[in-house]
């Protein structure tokens, strides 16, 4: 039996162990089985670095939940991710993978750090997508790197940057439908690959903490932003709004 079902039909022989990596959003924790892994999802919001951090309630359930259903719309394309099964309202069962240490970056429209390395209009629509990698590490403040860094430091070979960059415009066309069919336009988004005996799978967390959504009538942004520029505006409030706009629904 192939691991997602072993895993789904012996849910609850799966037994958390030790807490082995504690990030800004998310608390990882080893399990019975070596092959996976408990992700449980933290109230914490941070901005400037996880320098300021405020918890908020029931905003570890909502990035779960929409986490969770985001990675399912993604692997109904074909596209694998690390998802196995929901553990709980805030804890997700996820395959064990070998993370590759670079941020992949999609944009659709300008925003955010590009505003500050380019001359470009903020909120205009950029056409085709431009995808970035930065190489993450936070001593270095996770520098923007090009493909010819990805290979030549071995963070990543040369067929599987070529698979990723097809699956990141594949990944951003199926978003970014589910979200305009909800009235909502999917700005820019990051997400993390990583291998599973040599496979490349989909990893970390798709939600609101690292993308940008905004209303597609009024440009309101409905995503962390909120927090980051601390708009008079209830961030959580906004988190669910999404979800429910696009069918992940919160009570
Ligand atoms: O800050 P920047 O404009 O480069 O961010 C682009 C996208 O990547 C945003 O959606 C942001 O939330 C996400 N991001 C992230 N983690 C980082 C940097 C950016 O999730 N360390």
């Amino acid at each position: 039996m192939n691991l997602i079902l072993k895993i789904k039909s012996n849910k609850m022989k799966i037994k958390k162990k030790n807490k082995i990596y504690q990030g800004k959003s998310k608390i990882i924790y080893s399990t019975n089985n070596s092959d996976v892994l408990i992700l449980k999802f933290k109230k914490d919001m941070s901005r400037l670095n996880g320098k300021y951090i405020k918890k908020f309630d029931n905003k570890d359930i909502i990035n779960n939940k929409f986490n969770y259903y985001i990675m399912n719309k993604i692997s109904s394309f074909n596209i694998k991710t690390h998802i196995l099964s929901l553990l709980s309202d805030n804890q997700v069962i996820v395959k064990k993978l070998k993370m590759i240490p670079i941020e992949f970056v999609v944009r659709n429209y300008a925003y955010g750090s590009l505003l500050k390395r380019f001359l470009i209009k903020e909120r205009s629509f950029i056409n085709p997508p431009i995808l970035e990698f930065f190489f993450k590490n936070d001593g270095l403040k996770d520098p923007m790197i090009n493909e010819y860094h990805c290979i030549s430091f071995n963070l990543i070979s040369e067929n599987h940057i070529k698979k990723i960059k097809k699956i990141l415009y594949k990944i951003n066309n199926i978003l970014k439908d589910i979200f305009y069919k909800a009235e909502l336009i999917l700005v820019d988004f990051k997400l993390e690959f990583g291998l599973f005996n040599g496979d490349l799978f989909l990893g970390d967390e798709f939600s609101l903490d690292n993308s940008r959504v905004w209303d597609k009538n009024s440009f309101k942004k409905m995503d962390k932003d909120i927090f980051r520029e601390q708009l008079n505006e209830n961030v959580i409030e906004s988190y669910k709004e999404v979800a429910n706009r696009i069918g992940c629904l919160i009570d």
